[in-house]
């Protein structure tokens, strides 16, 4: 997968995208990133980026000319869509991370002061992307959580030990609890099932507490899927369990 990245601080990824799974994709040739700083498409002598805005009041705009400068850049070596990360943008969720990996390319633009002027939005980016309900100092985190979730998707990036298809989210539900040794700690042991050795009960369980950790968490995610009918029937036995403890 190939993803560039236009930045004003293209050293904010070196740490984050070049260590642990991401570092090694890179260097198995399964992931590459390239970062191109805004600022190199300035063409004054002083490399201006921004400007005040239209209108006055606070902060800046990053100026029209030097961003499509760049832009058109990237979509002359990528040709993937240009995602722009923005508070205003459409909440990043697992199923959008699907698709772009799917894509097997895009350019993300990493905004910072007032962000883009307008005609540059309406123009030059085709999606936008927001990564929560809260204002970060610019797009370059947002740009990393985009990469990292989209990246362990790609086949051969997560080992055996580390797969995705039970992460919370990938199937519309929390993922279950975990333990590992030892049984007893601090005088809380290891559900009896998970020493069974018997892998449909254990498959059963693990359903089970999937499901009754999104019921009460986040009910929200149940509201827009569809239940099998395995699961349920695990929901009637929750809600008995609930209500048995809650007569109780
Ligand atoms: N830039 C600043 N805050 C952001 C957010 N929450 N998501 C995406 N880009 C941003």
């Amino acid at each position: 997968m190939r993803v560039d990245v236009l930045t004003l601080f293209p050293s904010m990824f070196e740490g984050p995208l070049g260590t642990s799974i991401l570092g090694r994709a890179q260097d198995e040739g399964l992931l590459e990133i390239y970062l191109w700083n805004i600022r190199d498409f300035a063409k004054d002598k002083h490399r201006i980026v921004d400007d005040t805005p239209y209108g006055g009041g606070a902060g800046m705009v990053l100026k029209p000319d030097v961003v499509v400068a760049g832009i058109s850049h990237v979509k002359s070596v990528n040709p993937g869509p240009v995602i722009y990360l923005t508070p205003q943008g459409a909440l990043f969720k697992q199923n959008q991370a699907k698709e772009l990996v799917a894509l097997n390319s895009f350019s993300l633009v990493c905004g910072h002061y007032e962000g883009l002027d307008e005609r540059v939005r309406k123009g030059y980016i085709d999606a936008e992307i927001s990564i929560g309900d809260y204002v970060l100092t610019g797009g370059e985190l947002p740009a990393m959580v985009v990469i990292d979730t989209v990246a362990r998707l790609i086949p051969g990036v997560l080992g055996q030990a580390e797969s995705y298809e039970t992460d919370s989210f990938y199937s519309g539900l929390l993922e279950h609890p975990h333990y590992t040794r030892p049984f007893n700690f601090e005088g809380e042991v290891v559900p009896e099932v998970l020493l069974s050795g018997h892998h449909e009960k254990i498959r059963h369980w693990r359903r089970k507490e999937s499901l009754r950790r999104t019921v009460i968490r986040r009910p929200d995610l149940l509201e827009g899927r569809s239940l099998t009918l395995q699961e349920q029937k695990i929901l009637q036995e929750i809600n008995k369990e609930i209500s048995v403890k809650g007569g109780s």
